[in-house]
């Protein structure tokens, strides 16, 4: 059925609402006709009314909950996103409308799949983080409908038997919520053979085994093109070029050009480029020292410290940066802010 499980939820509930409408409609003739005819009694139906709306309303309810999702609050989303996410431009356009847009979309030809991209503590975790939380704000919904595979932890064991998770974990998802989140971290560390037990559930195949997987989103992670991003990031900012200049158009050729089409480098989404499964390319910009600064400053009121400069300032020189002797990004990004911070306080 072509509608969203809000629509549908209206649609059932301005139903019941008619049927509510009609019923009260039809005691009152009917009361009016027993006054006329001198009964002078209320009738006692309009509970007839109510029953059969309560029962729409729970077939609603229920509807929504079965098919594993409510409705989004996708301002929610933008708010949190802008809120923590810093540095990220090129990422911002992907979290906020394509992810949306999906997740409007009634009826997917494909699974939504996004590749994220950079250097170390850029803010990948943090991002998919972001659109699990906002996605399912609930916490049973969260259990039942994502699924977070780190590859080095998960698919250490022997391939066969990794094989076999892989597919029981995203098909006892699917089973359960049909639009499941799959995240996949680490995924340069996949190997081939894992990478295509998963291409099948990235195509438009309309069912696999019984399943649609085109309402799930896909997410890999990975450090793969990062050196190529930063080395962009580098060339803007040593011709002085502003880092918001930088478009995806610009990373995706940077990158088709230096590190995608290198297949004896082991990219390892090659064979996925070559089929068209991944929809968005992610890149993440290295961050720079006024990032780290941003970062310290959030870190600080979310453990409800006053912001002060001095120690800002402090913290983030506390951080290594690079290249030597022009120190514009951050070595480990964000990432060890927080511990940096616990060294101070
Ligand atoms: N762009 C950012 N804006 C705000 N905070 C950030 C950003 N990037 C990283 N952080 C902070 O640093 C922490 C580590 O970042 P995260 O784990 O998301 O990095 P990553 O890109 O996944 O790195 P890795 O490649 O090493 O896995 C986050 O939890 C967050 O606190
Ligand atoms: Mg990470």
């Amino acid at each position: 059925m072509g509608l969203t499980p809000v629509a549908a939820f209206g649609v059932i509930v301005e139903v019941a609402f008619v049927i509510v409408m009609i019923a009260l409609l039809h005691n009152k003739n009917k009361s009016f006709q027993r006054r006329d005819e001198g009964l002078g009694r209320r009738p006692k139906s309009r509970m007839i009314a109510v029953i059969p709306a309560a029962l729409v309303v729970a077939f609603g309810v229920w509807y929504i909950r079965s098919s594993g999702y409510t409705s989004v609050n996708f301002a929610a989303l933008e708010k949190d996103y802008s809120t923590n996410v810093f540095g990220q431009h090129l990422v911002a356009p992907v979290i906020l409308k394509a992810v949306p847009d999906f997740w409007n979309n009634t009826n997917p030809q494909k699974p939504l799949v996004l590749s994220f991209h950079g250097w170390t503590g850029g803010g990948k975790n943090l991002v998919s983080q972001i659109l699990v939380r906002n996605l399912y704000p609930a916490e049973a919904e969260r259990t039942k409908c994502v699924q977070l595979f780190d590859v080095t932890h998960h698919f250490s064991s022997e391939e066969n038997i990794a094989k076999d998770t892989i597919k029981q974990r995203i098909h006892g998802t699917v089973e359960k919520c049909e639009r499941a989140i799959f995240i996949f971290d680490e995924m340069d560390k996949m190997p081939p053979g894992l990478i295509d037990v998963i291409k099948p559930y990235l195509d438009t195949y309309e069912k696999l085994d019984g399943l649609s997987f085109q309402k799930c989103i896909f997410i890999f992670l990975s450090n793969s093109g990062g050196e190529k991003i930063t080395e962009l990031a580098l060339e803007f900012w040593r011709n002085k070029k502003k880092r918001e200049e930088i478009k995806l158009s610009d990373v995706e050729s940077h990158l088709l050009k230096h590190a995608f089409n290198n297949k004896k480098g082991g990219f390892w989404h090659s064979s996925l480029i070559d089929r068209n499964l991944i929809d968005v390319f992610v890149p993440f910009l290295p961050l720079e020292e006024e990032h780290v600064r941003m970062c310290v400053r959030a870190e600080l009121r979310h453990r409800d410290r006053a912001i002060n400069e001095e120690l800002v300032t402090k913290i983030a020189g506390e951080m290594s940066y690079y290249p030597e002797g022009e120190r514009v990004y951050s070595v480990k990004g964000c990432k060890t802010v927080a511990t940096k911070i616990s060294l101070f306080l």
